[in-house]
């Protein structure tokens, strides 16, 4: 019997933060037992990497580098860790995490809390190279360059990581959406594929899905230009649709459910403007095989969540995967790579 529906009432009693913190504390304490065998039919290859499924843990969860392995077990594809910036920062001041029950959704304005490169990285050397753990970096919010501090994060970061993010998409941090726009975007992006010239992993970035069109063909044009690897679309929005929950009115990135139609209408759009020129990583708001299903068919190659994991719990993963396989096979794929972009291009 799946304990979580058990669990979730006691977790909820305590604060968001705690809760996530006490969760992280188990997956220490209590390893998960391990994936089962994974489903060849879900196995996909994605900017030169073999993933076993394409259900990946989102940024965020696991910001210290902490619990990728266990993250792993419970039958994610692949787990990104961070976002990690050079020095540790303590973030915004609490409360700063909030659950929306009602919507399932999350709104948090934590700020990059993290203890910086230094203290994950003995944890990401000691790591068996097995399973694929993507490491996504960030600047300091204090940092007098930026564009310096990912280049660091990618010198530092790249022997050790299967893929790197370039997160410039935190609303919690004042200004660093702004390296979206084109200029600072191109500035940023030589400087960090120069700073991995002759390292191997590669370069993904993630964006926001509070942009126009216009601003998503500029982007897209950088992006092919610079040869990103992945984009992952998206981030949580600083946008408020409906919401129920009392906490609707706080500041920060809403994410969850509230944000699905948001994030699929900008992987379409995307889609659109790179033409099929850069693998798409799709996230915000997937909580079923369904929702996985719909953002492969719009055009993404893997996908990731992580609000589904703090509301259905722990075996999300598992049951995405298991579903994601039933609607491949009722709609006459024998793998995911088939069903990448097969709904017609908006
Ligand atoms: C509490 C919390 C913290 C997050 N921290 C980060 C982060 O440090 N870096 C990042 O790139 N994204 C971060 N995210 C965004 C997620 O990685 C993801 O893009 C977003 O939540 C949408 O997916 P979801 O709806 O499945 O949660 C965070 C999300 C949440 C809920």
């Amino acid at each position: 019997m799946p304990l979580y529906p058990l669990i979730r009432p006691i977790l909820f009693t305590i604060g968001a933060e705690r809760a996530h913190r006490a969760t992280v504390a188990v997956l220490k304490l209590l390893p998960p037992a391990g994936a089962a065998k994974p489903d060849p039919s879900l196995a996909t290859r994605v900017a030169g990497l073999d993933f076993p499924n394409p259900v990946g843990l989102a940024a965020g969860f696991d910001k210290d580098a902490e619990v990728f392995g266990q993250v792993l077990r419970l039958g994610f594809g692949f787990a990104e860790v961070g976002t990690l910036t050079p020095r540790p920062q303590e973030g915004n001041p609490r409360p700063r995490l909030f659950r929306l029950a009602e919507d399932r959704a999350v709104i948090n304005r934590m700020g990059f809390n993290n203890g910086g490169f230094g203290a994950a990285l003995p944890r990401l050397q000691r790591r068996p190279r097995a399973g694929i753990v993507g490491i996504n970096i960030g600047a300091n919010k204090d940092s007098s360059d930026r564009i310096a501090d990912y280049v660091a994060g990618v010198r530092t970061m790249a022997p050790l990581a299967d893929y790197l993010t370039v997160n410039i998409s935190s609303p919690n941090t004042p200004g660093l959406r702004g390296l979206q726009d084109k200029g600072a975007l191109d500035e940023l992006l030589a400087a960090v594929v120069e700073a991995r010239r002759g390292l191997k992993p590669p370069i993904f970035l993630k964006l926001a899905p509070d942009l126009d069109r216009a601003g998503i063909d500029d982007i897209a044009r950088v992006a092919i230009g610079r040869r990103m690897d992945a984009l992952i679309i998206s981030n949580t929005t600083i946008t408020r649709p409906e919401l129920r929950s009392q906490h609707r009115g706080e500041a920060g990135g809403l994410s969850g459910a509230p944000l699905k139609a948001l994030s699929l209408g900008r992987l379409r759009d995307f889609r659109s403007a790179t033409g099929g020129a850069i693998p798409l990583i799709a996230a915000g708001g997937i909580e079923s095989g369904e929702d996985a299903f719909a953002r492969i068919r719009a055009g993404a190659s893997l996908v990731q969540l992580y609000s589904a994991l703090v509301f259905a719990g722990p075996a999300v993963a598992r049951r995405i995967c298991r579903d994601l396989k039933n609607l491949l096979v009722g709609a006459g794929y024998s793998n995911v790579a088939q069903a990448v972009g097969s709904e017609p291009a908006s």
